[in-house]
């Protein structure tokens, strides 16, 4: 279950060289190219003639070319020609809107009519010079909605990324849910405290003492349909914490595009900016690879809970405090699902069961 009349990232830029990309964005087969100029095209994976997905085709010239019997797609979804056919009569397929901005490709799945560019999120951070910015994408056999939880409850650093941002006060600290029309804020400030491992290595990486007593803050801020940008960092103690100058802190935002693939998988697009020596480029490099690989550990775990939710769909799922932001995160995704529904006539979806 997922929003249809919305932005998603459906791939970085430079995933998108001289060949077609073949992906699978809610439930549905897309693939996108650069046509004439590099523009961004996206067209349903569907060849009009046999059903050959056009993501095995080439880029000719800025036009699409099936790879089976060479018809050529246009970016509107028809058909422009076939060798030895006339190809007037030939069904269009459906064609996306597509925006390449801060270093992705948005797509909006649902109708195209709709679609309002103003609504793709203002990345403030990228082309920055005060910013530097490494991520990655992984693919995850997992409804998008458990990611969502994931990083809306941060309790589990403890215990699922113990050697690296994990740490006991987590779970000493309460958190603290507000919910502010579409966008969900969950935050943990820690105050005094020893930095774990990655925290340290980025105080050096900021030319800062690493054995001082630091305080670390976490605000993961949902907003629709599925973006976490959480901000993390820690300050030597007694400084002012988040608000603590730049010579005392390392201050990130910890990017995260969450795009359905099917009802039980997604595309996770994960990065992290960082206000601190951004010209370092060895420095993005090590964050990157540190950060690759807490989120590697949060993949597995995604990944068998989907299994269990799957072999067993009627278990009833217990709801904490500490899920509060992923719960109310799910309540304004049903929100917006509704809200297409109704519009669509097919009214109300069934209620859904949040913890699910
Ligand atoms: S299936 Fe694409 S040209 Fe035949
Ligand atoms: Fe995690």
């Amino acid at each position: 279950m997922f929003p249809k009349n919305t932005w998603y990232v459906a791939c970085s830029a430079d995933e998108l060289t001289d060949r077609p990309l073949g992906r699978k964005i809610c439930n549905e087969p897309m693939v996108f190219y650069r046509a004439a100029g590099g523009v961004v095209a996206a067209v349903e994976d569907f060849c009009p003639h046999r059903g050959a997905p056009l993501s095995l085709g080439r880029v000719c010239d800025g036009q699409l070319v099936c790879g089976y019997h060479g018809l050529v797609m246009g970016c509107d979804g028809k058909t422009v020609s076939m060798p030895g056919q006339r190809v007037g009569g030939f069904p269009a397929i459906k064609s996306y809107p597509v925006e390449e901005r801060y270093g992705f490709v948005w797509v909006w799945p649902g109708d195209a009519a709709l679609a309002d560019r103003a609504l793709i999120p203002h990345l403030h951070w990228h082309d920055h010079p005060e910013w530097a910015y490494g991520g990655g994408l992984y693919h995850i056999k997992a409804d998008y909605r458990l990611m969502v939880d994931n990083l809306m409850d941060l309790t589990h650093e403890t215990y699922v990324h113990a050697s690296s941002i994990g740490q006991k006060e987590i779970d000493e600290v309460p958190c603290k849910t507000t919910v502010n029309g579409q966008e969900v804020v969950t935050s943990r400030f820690m105050e005094n405290i020893e930095a774990p491992p990655f925290w340290k290595a980025a105080l050096r990486g900021n030319h800062l003492a690493d054995d001082v007593p630091v305080d670390r803050w976490q605000i993961c801020r949902f907003t629709p349909p599925s973006h976490i940008i959480i901000e993390v960092g820690v300050a030597h103690a007694g400084h002012g914490g988040v608000n603590a100058p730049d010579t005392h802190k390392v201050y990130a935002l910890v990017t995260d595009f969450i795009t359905p693939e099917t009802d039980t998988s997604m595309w996770y697009f994960w990065g992290m900016a960082r206000r601190f020596n951004p010209t370092d480029a060895a420095l993005t490099a090590q964050i990157r690879e540190g950060q690759g690989k807490i989120f590697s550990e949060d993949l597995e775990m995604l990944e068998r809970q989907q299994a269990n939710h799957s072999a067993f769909p009627d278990r009833r799922l217990l709801k904490l405090n500490i899920d509060s932001g992923g719960v109310q995160s799910r309540r304004v995704i049903e929100r917006m699902l509704a809200a297409e529904q109704a519009a669509s006539g097919r009214g109300a979806p069934a209620n859904e069961e949040v913890s699910a």
